[in-house]
């Protein structure tokens, strides 16, 4: 029978949208967070639970996994715990990468939500408590003046597209440039300036680094807690302002969430 053969070229227009490249609604979702004042509260609001004796991480490791379900998504909240010796929040590019692989491992997610505070640029239009999706990360503080590790060394990438996203939820978008400290150099702010970012932050690169070894869609939401630009001295505008605009962060996360709900990842 003829009529029962499809004319070459027609076969991914007769196919229903949601199973062209195998597009299903995400399921499971990671969130990787470095702070646990950052984390708790979302941890509270998606009613999360911590893992019991049987971690998904190596004994011994300070790394913590909260998980649960939340309008039908699987959620996994894992952050890099405290030092072992010092009791302080594991910040920084090391743990936040090291985290991020052995929870790929683990959970497969769908999706990667790298969610923290970061320092905003005011020249780049960044105001305190502003909530940014991050359109793209790289480094500023791994300089290799030697051609091609100098590209290396910066590790510029794309986080995943998000369009439907950004514009639901009215979100700034700019890029993010990772270091492993709070303050800034005056080499840290040429790089910055020259990675073109409007946020800085000590983990998301990492994050996205990692998550794209392993080809798993990375996102970040950055709210600014200090100006890097500005007068006030970086740690301490950032300790005054973290309670304040880590709600903010948080209930940005959860309608992120709320958004991803039931999409796939091309409706995102
Ligand atoms: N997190 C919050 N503020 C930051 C800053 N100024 N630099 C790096 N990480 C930050």
């Amino acid at each position: 029978d003829e009529s029962a053969v499809a004319p070459a070229g027609s076969v991914a227009l007769d196919r229903p949208a949601t199973i062209v490249g195998g597009d299903l609604p995400i399921s499971s979702i990671l969130i990787v967070i470095a702070m646990q004042t950052e984390a708790l509260p979302l941890v509270a609001k998606f009613e999360l639970v911590e893992d019991d004796d049987r971690s998904i991480f190596p004994k011994g490791v300070p790394w913590i996994r909260y998980h649960g379900t939340y309008k039908g998504l699987h959620i996994d909240l894992v952050l890099p715990g405290k030092d072992l010796v010092l009791g302080v929040d594991n910040v920084g590019t090391v743990s936040a990468a090291l985290v991020t692989y052995a929870s790929i491992q683990a959970l497969k997610p769908d999706l990667i939500i790298n969610a923290g505070t970061a320092g905003g640029f005011r020249a780049k239009g960044a105001c305190i408590k502003d909530i940014y999706l991050v359109s793209g990360v790289s480094f500023h503080d791994r300089r290799i003046p030697i051609p091609v590790f100098d590209l290396y060394g910066i590790g510029a990438r794309s986080t995943f597209s998000t369009p439907n996203l950004v514009k639901e939820l009215g979100l700034k978008v700019g890029k993010l440039s990772t270091g492993d400290s709070l303050d800034m150099s005056p080499q840290d702010e040429a790089s910055i300036l020259a990675n073109d970012a409007t946020v800085k932050d000590m983990e998301g690169a990492a994050v996205v680094y990692v998550a794209d070894l392993f080809s798993v869609p990375a996102i970040s939401v950055k709210a600014v807690t200090d100006i890097a630009d500005g007068e006030k001295p970086t740690a301490e505008e950032f300790l005054q302002n973290l309670i304040a605009v880590t709600a903010a962060l948080d209930r940005a996360v959860t309608e992120v969430v709320g958004f991803i709900s039931g999409k796939s990842l091309s409706g995102l």
